[in-house]
């Protein structure tokens, strides 16, 4: 339970707020680097800031305030030239940096004088792009490393990125990344009760543990098919700081758009088989999955829209002054007051847990996996398809619902397997994330 003052300040993400300010200290995911092909410009709420995302024609990616400082028009209807982005009302054209480069009738008017253009700078963020992701850091300058998790660099696999907003503050959705209990009743007996079926249910948990390390916080569990030797309790599943999640073979990240929306980022890796090697993936696709199907009811069909539905069910804002915690919340209670800490140390003026100075220590971070095996060896075709969990995958994402088909086919042309392989009539859903 938090107090409503507590609870105001654990949700809170806009500026000068102290959650705010240390969400402000991370480099955030915002969009897939290939949406920016087929868009030139986007539109980007994040953390309360209205922000127009843009590639320009020579491939530069910038972040800027979303209203044109002349009489306010929304730059993501402006056109990219060579350098910058240029509002489609009047003409001002504006750089990476929030310089204006141009003021067309003014430069006629006034010729040559800088200052015309100098009074009309605008807010700009850094951005980067790793992993197929495009990310943006909104704090003080200069800006940490970005963190360049190993995963993005694993080879033969094929990657794809899954966006959705969910209406609800991001607090609750991270709380979530902590949550193993959750796996057995939402995912593995709700899914049962989904398909009209009374039992038998998923294996019971009966222990839960939690440490803390340099990324974050890892979570562990035994259940009554697995015991200490197992990886989900040597090794266990981790809670990325501060917004992610990391699960093997796929990220998600939980990213406050404001205090009442999330951006849901997903970030999936499915290893080829060995056929199929070298396999070198030149773009990777995005799309996005719908919560609710076309009569507005949530989907509750796979992993992810349950989770979402688990989220937005907790209202808005999560009313923590009234929740009643268990001894299963061991690790939400461990996150919470690693944040509210953290909060702390901005106050100061330090660098909050996991911001990364020395750009050695940001490359290549290895992160705890379970089952490692499954994303590093490969697997022949036949294999792949025999096998128990990845089998599934491949038969459709797992995860989330919508995937579109033809990005499916296009995972089965990379790994040399066709439909009738795999026996297939329509993407089957897949309870076994553990
Ligand atoms: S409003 Fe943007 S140039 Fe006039
Ligand atoms: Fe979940």
């Amino acid at each position: 339970m938090l107090s409503e003052e507590k609870n105001r300040q654990f949700t809170q993400v806009g500026a000068g707020t102290p959650m705010g300010e240390l969400l402000r200290r991370y480099w955030m995911p915002i969009a897939a680097e290939t949406e920016l092909d087929d868009r030139a410009t986007k539109p980007v709420r994040l953390m309360g800031e209205d922000l127009a995302l843009y590639k320009d024609l020579s491939g530069q990616f910038g972040l800027v305030e979303r209203q044109c400082p002349h009489r306010r028009a929304d730059l993501v209807h402006g056109f990219v030239e060579e350098c910058g982005l240029r509002c489609n009302y009047h003409g001002w054209l504006f750089d990476e940096t929030g310089a204006c480069r141009e003021r067309p009738f003014e430069d006629v008017i006034f010729k040559g004088n800088e200052s015309v253009r100098e009074k009309a700078r605008i807010k700009a963020y850094p951005v980067r792009v790793l992993g197929g992701l495009i990310w943006a850091y909104l704090g003080p300058l200069p800006a940490p490393e970005l963190p360049e998790y190993e995963a993005f660099n694993w080879p033969n696999g094929f990657r794809q990125v899954i966006l959705s907003e969910i209406p609800c503050n991001w607090a609750q959705c991270q709380e979530n990344s902590i949550d193993p209990v959750h796996f057995e009743w939402m995912h593995s007996n709700w899914s049962i009760r989904l398909k009209g079926e009374k039992g038998p249910y998923g294996p019971k948990h009966l222990k839960v543990g939690f440490d803390e390390f340099e990324h974050g916080f890892l979570y562990k569990r035994i259940r009554e098919d697995t015991d200490e030797e197992h990886d989900l309790w040597s090794v266990g599943r981790t809670a990325l700081w501060p917004v992610g999640m990391f699960l093997g073979d796929h990220f998600e990240w939980r990213v406050p758009i404001d205090d009442e929306n999330t951006l849901s980022v997903a970030w999936s890796f499915q290893r080829m088989p060995v056929e199929s090697e070298p396999f070198v993936q030149d773009r990777i696709p995005y799309w996005y999955g719908p919560i609710v199907d076309e009569k507005g009811e949530w989907i509750s069909s796979h992993v992810m829209n349950q989770d979402f539905i688990a989220w937005a069910g907790q209202g808005r804002i999560a009313d923590r002054t009234k929740e009643l915690l268990g001894r299963s919340d061991a690790g939400v209670g461990l996150m919470r007051r690693r944040f509210f800490e953290e909060m702390d140390a901005v106050a100061r003026g330090d660098d909050p847990k996991a911001v990364i100075r020395d750009p050695d220590k940001a490359r290549n971070i290895a992160l705890p996996i379970v089952h490692a095996d499954r994303y590093h060896q490969g697997l022949t075709r036949e294999q792949l398809i025999a096998h128990p969990v990845l089998g599934r995958h491949i038969k459709g994402y797992p995860y989330q619902y919508g995937q579109p088909q033809a990005l499916l086919e296009s995972i089965w042309d990379a790994a040399g397997i066709r439909a009738e392989d795999l026996g297939l009539k329509a993407p089957e859903m897949a309870g076994e994330m553990e």
